[in-house]
């Protein structure tokens, strides 16, 4: 079967790499893909928002089967223009991304199937909002509605920066995201994520993980895309993640069938570990990144297997096997990041790195020009490691970082502390 895979960060080079494993794939392109997928398959330079032209492109190069990596196509309704071309493709629908797509919609999901989750309400009006936060109290959080790039969440301790943040977004800082905002109760706890691959029926586990969203070390300075992760989350607990299947995602899945917009794909739920139990904080209709570049180098099973038997209904019964070794990866930035960076800084000693044994590194935002690696984004690289337990993983991921040749990047120094502090006891 020939596969076409959609998106060009570290998410896709780790999709890449076990999409091309396996012995169902036949050929692999990958839209538009960067250095890292081409030693995979072939990266082709199409349009993802331009529907047709994907349509197009299966047609001519007998695409059977479409991955859809990053949440915008998803939003955008890809998966629902491949699926009535009559193109089989992996991702949840327009309607059923609206989990991702709108925290309105999720919150009112929640309320409807008891999914535990943050007390809330929902305003378009600044000034009924803030209102409501005079008389709740703080610390509260306020999100805007939308999609809106990491932006869209403040977790606010003063009435002045509540307040603030209701004025940026309903006053149009994150555009049409941010018209309407959910107002919700702050949740204290351990965060962690847990995925589950779904057929609109069914759901099985596909790992849990915990990533440092901060960008400097002890968890300082302002959010990122995610600065490093690890997998297994140790703090979910057999238990834990059997009380995640039955009060959160099977719900879920009862929920979106109820209202007629059943999920498939990846559901990514970021939960706070309470002393009442886990609770939503919010969910990811895709894979997370970097959460994928340490789940899937512990994947034993067949990747494209596991994902057809999504699309197809067919997950009752199928069983996913994973390494007992853990996997954390160190994400390697351009200076700057999460602001302005450069482009365009050549970095040596990724085939150094990769010398050393279950050591990979998935490029995020590199490019190719001629023998050279150049940076050329944010989020550059994600050098990733597999040990016994988490503390060798990270030792052998650091190491692997300094084999990189790269002044123009940094990286935190303490991916992992939470679950090194665990296993020392
Ligand atoms: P989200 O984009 O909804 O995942 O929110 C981003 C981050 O904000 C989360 O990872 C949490 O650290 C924090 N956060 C979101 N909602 C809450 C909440 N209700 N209570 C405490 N922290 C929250
Ligand atoms: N690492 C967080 C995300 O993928 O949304």
């Amino acid at each position: 079967m020939k596969i076409l895979l959609i998106g060009s960060g570290g998410r896709e080079h780790a999709l890449a790499r076990s999409l091309a494993a396996s012995p169902s794939c036949d050929a692999l392109f990958i839209a538009p893909g960067n250095p890292g997928t081409a030693r995979h398959g072939t990266n082709v330079a199409l349009d993802v928002a331009d529907h047709q032209a994907v349509i197009d492109f299966c047609r001519v190069m007998q695409v059977g089967f479409v991955v859809v990596g990053p949440e915008a196509p998803l939003v955008a309704g890809l998966v629902d223009d491949l699926t009535t071309a009559g193109i089989k493709a992996f991702g949840p629908s327009r309607a059923a991304a609206q989990l991702e797509g709108s925290k309105a919609f999720t919150k009112d999901l929640c309320a409807e199937f008891n999914i535990p989750t943050a007390a809330y309400r929902r305003f378009t009006d600044a000034e009924a909002a803030k209102t409501y936060i005079r008389n709740y109290g703080v610390p509260i959080v306020v999100k805007a509605d939308g999609l809106a790039a990491g932006k869209g969440v403040v977790v606010a301790t003063s009435f002045e920066e509540a307040e603030a943040a209701i004025d940026m977004m309903i006053g149009g800082g994150l555009g049409a995201a941010g018209a309407e905002v959910v107002i919700e109760a702050y949740l204290e706890g351990e965060e962690a994520s847990f995925f589950a691959l779904c057929d609109g029926e069914t759901a099985i586990p596909f790992g849990t993980a915990q990533d440092h969203k901060r960008v400097f070390d002890g968890d300082k300075g302002p959010n990122t895309g995610g600065m490093g992760a690890y997998s297994p989350a140790a703090v979910l607990t057999p238990e834990l993640q059997a009380r995640v299947m039955r009060e959160i995602i099977e719900p879920t899945l009862a929920g979106m069938r109820a209202r007629g917009t059943p999920y498939t794909g990846i559901l990514y739920a970021g939960l706070m570990l309470t002393t009442d139990g886990p609770q939503l904080i919010e969910y990811n209709a895709r894979l997370g990144d970097p959460e994928t570049q340490v789940l899937l180098p512990r994947l034993q099973s067949d990747l494209v297997t596991a994902l057809l038997a999504a699309c197809d209904g067919a997950l009752n019964g199928l069983s996913l096997h994973w390494s007992d070794k853990a996997a954390l990866t160190v994400v390697m930035a351009a200076k700057g990041y999460p602001g302005a960076v450069e482009k365009g800084s050549e970095i040596k000693g990724i085939g150094r790195a990769e010398e050393l044994e279950n050591v990979i590194v998935f490029h995020a935002g590199t490019k190719q020009d001629a023998e050279r690696i150049l940076a050329n984004g944010g989020r550059v690289l994600n050098v990733t490691a597999l040990g016994t337990t988490i503390s060798e993983a990270k030792a052998r991921a650091y190491e692997a970082v300094s084999k990189i040749d790269w002044p123009e990047g940094f990286c935190r120094g303490d991916i992992g502390w939470r679950s090194v502090e665990r296993e020392r006891g």
